[in-house]
């Protein structure tokens, strides 16, 4: 029969650059993807430009039920360490924004960074691992190919976000199999979704952009907030989103820093003439500006004519804007799954199974999961480190 020191499940970034780990320790590694290509998930990440890791990684960047857990794998492989690597293959970078770092050209140099570190690797494409059980002091990994023999397996299935790019989920079902616990999975870093009448705001003004801040669930975050046919979107949204849990209202802050009510209220006092629209356009994208002032039936009104409560009102609408999302798109277009394998059943310096001694969880399908802004891959890489060095 077929037969390896280490199988690897999932040729996803967490997969990827075990097998490099793997290969650079002299063992004989497989590493079985079902879909046709690698590192499918890099090559569409950051918009095509990979946001591989973010200078800012730290254990607070990440959601677990174990806040803590992530902490070794995380000390023990820098963001700084993969920014070496990706200086030494020649790959240009730029930093975008807060610690967020992209290719400057295409995200699948990082997928040939990490092909050309497993060299060695037995890669075998279009091939789905169906289920893994104890065979003596090994493993039998039963693949559409057929069964393989393994030392040590690796499961980096991922989560199950986006199921047309070949999420599955069997990374849990292995977990359950061998008696480790999970931790209920749900989409993250994903658009949410608004009742009718807050869509009949948010339509009309598809395509602006605003600043806006949102503390809910123990997040708090300040980014651009985005108006689209099917409700708001933009990375302040998809942050708080793996905060939010289903029947929670959201405050939003259109305006952060700004009291809306007393700059209005100045503004009335100098200038009592200005429209209200005109006013709140000082503070807020013209669109939105408008809207706002029409919702409130003052779409021609003068600030001169508006009592102090009105003027409160419109603050209140602009900085502490409450909706309630009915939902999230979901699995679809979720750029991560939060939960999955309970931590307490996994050493922390290793990723290995605490009972299952050669079994080894790492990336998203373990129940780690970073904010947006390249602490995903950043977490993927590190953990993915972690158990290398134990193989
Ligand atoms: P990943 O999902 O990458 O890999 C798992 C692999 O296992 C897949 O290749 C899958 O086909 C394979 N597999 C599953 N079931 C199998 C089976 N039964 N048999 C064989 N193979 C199987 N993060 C970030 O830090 N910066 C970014 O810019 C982005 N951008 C981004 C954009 C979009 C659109 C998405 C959906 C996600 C991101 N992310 C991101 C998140 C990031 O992509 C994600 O956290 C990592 O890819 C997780 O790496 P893993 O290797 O754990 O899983």
């Amino acid at each position: 029969m077929d037969q390896a020191d280490v199988v690897i499940l999932g040729a996803g970034a967490a997969g990827l650059f075990c097998a490099g780990e793997a290969v650079g320790r002299g063992l004989r590694t497989v590493v079985i993807e079902r879909a046709a290509r690698p590192g499918e998930k890099i090559r569409i990440s950051g918009g095509g430009r990979c946001n591989f890791t973010n200078l800012a990684t730290a254990r607070d960047r990440f959601l677990s039920r174990n806040a803590r857990f992530c902490a070794s794998a995380l000390a023990g492989f820098s963001a700084q360490e993969f920014v070496a690597m990706v200086d030494q293959a020649g790959i240009a970078w730029h930093e975008k924004t807060l610690g967020q770092l992209f290719c400057d050209g295409k995200a699948t140099q990082i997928i040939d960074l990490l092909l050309s570190r497993m060299r060695g690797a037995d890669l075998r494409l279009g091939t789905a691992v169906t289920g893994v059980e104890r065979r003596g002091e090994g493993f039998l990994v039963a693949t559409s190919a057929g069964p393989i023999l393994a030392r040590q397996v690796v499961v980096a299935t991922g989560g199950k976000s986006i199921p047309k790019m070949g999420a599955t989920g069997i990374g849990y079902d292995i977990a359950k199999d061998f008696g480790l616990r999970l931790v209920d999975t749900r989409p993250g870093l994903v658009p949410l979704t608004f009742a009718e009448q807050d869509l009949d705001l948010c339509r009309p003004l598809a395509g602006v952009s605003v600043e806006a801040e949102i503390a809910h669930g123990g997040g708090r975050f300040r980014d651009a907030l985005l108006f689209t046919h099917r409700g708001l979107s933009g990375p302040v949204i998809l942050q708080i989103s793996s905060f939010w849990q289903p029947g929670e209202a959201i405050t939003v802050d259109l305006a952060p820093g700004v009291d809306v009510a007393r700059q209005l209220k100045e503004t009335r006092g100098q200038a009592g003439r200005v429209a209200v629209a005109t006013a709140l356009s000082r503070l807020l994208p013209e669109r939105l500006a408008q809207a706002i002032a029409s919702e409130a039936g003052l779409p021609e009104a003068r600030l001169a004519d508006q009592p102090n409560a009105v003027l409160d009102r419109l603050g209140a609408r602009v900085n502490r804007w409450v909706l309630r999302p009915v939902g999230s798109e979901g699995y679809r277009t979720a750029e991560v799954t939060l939960g999955g394998v309970d931590t307490r059943d996994l050493d922390a310096k290793t990723l290995q199974a605490r009972d299952v001694p050669g079994l080894f969880f790492i990336g998203e399908c373990v129940d780690v999961t970073g904010w947006l802004g390249g602490y995903n891959f950043q977490w993927a890489w590190a953990s993915a480190r972690a158990a290398g060095k134990a193989l």
